[in-house]
């Protein structure tokens, strides 16, 4: 069935739009084969000063506030979770899941022995929440945006929480695409391979005075509790503020991250890539409102995400051979995340992909869908 060739001149120049490891600008990719860091010391100045243009780079993207720095580590979000677990929750957290990624976190923080319980506060996929106000709870933990499900959550300092309780938002697929005010958050964090158009393998976070505080804390030697080097924080942000990282880092994702956020920047900075992830969501979402097959995935509009678009077909149409027949012509990466139903498409929109090619995206979506839906039915 998969024989459908669409015309060479409806495709998208790059028919990257996955929501995972997310489209590479060429040109970023040109500086990485270029440079001439590529094997060379990461405890060397040259390499050093690309650190310390990544963290001066991303404060200027955010309005970074003083006292805030900018901490990395080995290791994406995932590791963050666990570094959470050891340096930044004291007794108890509290979680909104709304998909897989928030999901996962509150199942890391269950599985650790030395905290209670978590709060788990569950909306259905294709909706979000907040976590749940407690007493007793140090720490407060949503995504910003669930990348399972293209929900969008606001990034805001909840109220009624105990004095110096955290809030710890997952930013992975958010940041670099929708904006955030950090004064609002303790722990920012993300992994750079979506909006940053980077390769996987480390995590960055904006940490605030208090984050900082707590983890120096918990890691402390004298507070007992036993913290692996690499899921120290306060470690982490003693080498960051040296331009290090604590053990050797993936340099290219290093050299891609600090290319991207010089494009970003010398074209606006956050106001060009919000404009821009807004545009192209945008598109998706008019074009599946007014499509006769297909639906926005989430209901709600305010909380359609501008960075990964959900859509979700009717009954007529085989999303799973809608998707494989654009795979086959080098359309990549829409399927719909693995936990979620088959019926559905994920389009990742972020600050990388051109709008442009958003729309023949969309007209190459129509084409195959004029040739495989079951009007019939
Ligand atoms: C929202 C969110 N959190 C966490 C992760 C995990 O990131 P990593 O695989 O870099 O650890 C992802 C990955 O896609 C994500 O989208």
């Amino acid at each position: 069935m998969n024989e459908l060739v669409i015309p060479a001149g409806l495709l998208p120049e790059d028919g990257r739009f996955g929501s995972g490891p997310a489209k590479v600008r060429p040109e970023a990719l040109a500086a990485l084969v270029s440079s001439p860091l590529m094997g060379t010391s990461h405890r060397r100045p040259a390499v050093r000063n690309v650190v310390a243009r990544v963290r001066e780079r991303l404060a200027e993207l955010y309005s970074m506030p003083d006292g805030h720095q900018v901490v990395l580590g080995n290791g994406g979000a995932t590791s963050f979770w666990d570094l959470a677990c050891t340096s930044l929750i004291e007794r108890r957290s509290s979680h909104a899941v709304y998909g897989s990624f928030s999901r996962r976190f509150a199942a890391v923080t269950s599985r650790t022995p030395w905290l209670q319980a978590p709060a788990i506060a569950e909306a259905p996929f294709g909706s979000g929440r907040l976590p749940a106000v407690e007493d007793g709870i140090d720490a407060y933990a949503w995504a910003q945006n669930e990348t399972s499900t293209g929900v969008a959550m606001p990034v805001e300092r909840l109220s009624g929480t105990d004095d110096g309780a955290l809030m710890l938002v997952d930013a992975t697929s958010a940041a670099g695409g929708i904006d955030a005010d950090l004064t609002q958050v303790d722990a920012l964090y993300f992994s750079p391979q979506k909006n940053f158009s980077s390769d996987g393998g480390l995590w960055l976070s904006f940490c605030s005075p208090a984050a900082l505080e707590r983890s120096e804390r918990l890691t402390g030697d004298h507070d007992g509790r036993w913290v692996p080097d690499t899921l120290n924080l306060t470690l982490a942000a003693t080498s960051s503020a040296k331009d290090q990282t604590l053990n050797t880092p993936a340099l290219a994702t290093l050299v891609l991250l600090d290319e991207q956020l010089g494009w970003m920047l010398d074209n606006g900075g956050m106001e060009f890539v919000t404009s821009r992830t807004a545009d192209s969501s945008n598109r998706v979402y008019r074009w599946a409102e007014a499509n006769p097959f297909a639906r926005p995935f989430v209901a709600d509009p305010a909380l359609r995400s501008p960075v990964v678009a959900t859509i979700a077909f009717d009954e007529r149409v085989d999303a799973p051979l809608l998707c494989s027949t654009l795979r086959t012509n080098g359309i990549l990466d829409i399927e719909p995340y693995r936990a979620l139903g088959t019926d559905q498409m994920r389009i990742g929109v972020f600050a990388s992909v051109e709008p442009d090619d958003v729309s023949r995206l969309l007209d190459c979506i129509d084409w195959v869908l004029e040739r495989i839906v079951d009007r019939h039915r």
